[in-house]
């Protein structure tokens, strides 16, 4: 089994690691041979929206996933209180031989189309009347919390703006993986992504209490010649 960070946040502000964090590390357990062969011979650029307390990106740096060189990390994330928390991981686990750049961003606003190889996406996914609005200032401590959990009608409000840019921001090669809970009725959404030209495979998933918490993968079919 692949280490696991060792994180240390304020979690009063940081969204804290839970099932769906987890479920996503053993997701690119299972997956960091598919990844490495994927990306053997090129330069990759990986790209983490929403990092909250950087578990995830650490992991996948102290794990050399997909690979041990040629490799830049980003981590976007709305909120400020995230990037210090993902810096912060990076650092409380040795990995500061790994290149990441932590970026404030709207979701993936701040990303050069066609230039992601790898999206990882653990979203706001809890169904709610709407999605909040951003705090104005980061000491508007209370709110930030909201942001990470609460992903509007169905949960899928967020989710569906990241699917809908998935062909301008991934290169041709690119793949993303997002999180879902079964409220958001992720095998209609999969369905639906597939009726537009994806092909969506569900990689991982898990019985969290009443939850169902899984992970898809989403990449461009082959262009047959
Ligand atoms: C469920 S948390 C996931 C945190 C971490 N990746 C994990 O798995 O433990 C969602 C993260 O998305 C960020 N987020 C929410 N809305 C966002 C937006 N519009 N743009 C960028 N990041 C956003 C939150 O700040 C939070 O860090």
């Amino acid at each position: 089994m692949l280490p696991t960070p060792h994180i240390k946040c304020d979690y009063d502000v940081v969204y804290e690691p839970s099932e769906d964090s987890f479920l996503l590390l053993d997701c690119f357990e299972q997956d960091q041979n598919f990844l490495k062969n994927k990306f053997q011979d090129q330069f990759v650029v990986v790209c983490e929206l929403g990092p909250g307390s950087g578990i995830l990106t650490t992991f996948l740096m102290q794990n050399k996933i997909p690979k041990r060189e040629n490799t830049l990390y980003l981590a976007l994330d709305i909120s400020p209180w995230a990037l210090e928390a993902t810096l912060s991981a990076q650092e409380r686990n040795n990995c500061q031989e790994s290149i990441l750049e932590v970026i404030q961003s709207d979701l993936t606003g701040s990303l050069r189309k066609g230039m992601t190889d790898l999206l990882i996406f653990n979203p706001p996914y809890v169904p709610a009347e709407k999605v909040p609005e951003r705090p104005s200032g980061k000491d508007e401590r209370n709110q930030w919390l909201d942001l990470a959990l609460l992903g509007g009608e169905d949960g899928m409000v967020v989710t569906q703006k990241v699917l809908d840019q998935l062909d301008n921001i991934l290169s041709p090669q690119g793949i993303a993986y997002i999180l879902f809970c079964a409220r958001n009725k992720p095998e209609q959404v999969a369905e639906s992504m597939r009726e537009n030209g994806w092909k969506v495979e569900l990689i991982i998933y898990r019985k969290a209490g009443w939850e169902i918490l899984s992970v898809y993968r989403f990449s461009r079919l082959p262009i047959l010649k």
